[in-house]
């Protein structure tokens, strides 16, 4: 077992882990986010795509079943469940997602609206080809990817000069029992 301490969705988790657990399997069955989805577990459909903050402290979009849960040790992931604001307010990109129509089962929608809050930090203006290649290692079986193109440009225009959408890993206290959170969600 391998002890590792992840700030998930701004609570922070210390647990064991066998040190082949994949940071997908974490996620989804040691702290419960089961927002973040298993399409493939290859590394190909990119619903498992989650936010984790780099050395540097930039939250960037990985692939969550190419990841192991050791690597997440003192970093900081986001989900889908820790993007809308605290009130509930939806994240730009998930309101442009429910107004463009971009999803269909929705399976696909996490990792693809994860994938795209990364793509504007490094392209607050992108033409839709560059959308398209940004995107192009996630993927949907349902929509034809018009409408997520269509959201991820609405986003764009409707977030320019809004810094800081991506929530802030929180430095919250380690918890008493290590398997539980220090802040209620
Ligand atoms: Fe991770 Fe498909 S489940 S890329
Ligand atoms: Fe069904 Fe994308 S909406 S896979």
């Amino acid at each position: 077992m391998a002890r590792i301490s992840v700030t998930v969705d701004g609570v922070q988790y210390t647990d064991d882990v066998p040190p082949r657990t994949l940071l997908v399997h974490y996620l989804r069955d040691q702290v419960g986010k089961v927002g973040t989805v298993v399409g493939c577990d290859t590394s190909n459909c990119g619903a498992c795509t989650v936010l984790m903050t780099d050395p540097d402290g930039v939250a960037r979009s990985v692939k969550s079943c190419s990841v192991l849960a050791v690597q997440a040790d003192g970093r900081g992931v986001t989900t889908i469940e820790g993007l809308a604001a605290p009130d509930g307010a939806l994240h730009p990109m998930q309101k442009a997602f429910h107004e463009q129509h971009a999803l269909q089962c929705g399976f696909c929608t996490p990792g693809m609206v994860l994938s795209a809050v990364d793509l504007l930090q490094d392209e607050p203006n992108p033409t839709e080809a560059q959308v398209r290649k940004g995107l192009e290692g996630n993927l949907c079986r349902c929509t034809g990817y018009q409408n997520i193109v269509r959201a991820v440009l609405a986003a764009a225009e409707a977030q320019r000069g809004t810094p800081g959408l991506i929530p802030e890993p929180a430095a919250d206290d380690v918890p008493a029992d290590a398997s539980e959170p220090a802040v209620t969600p």
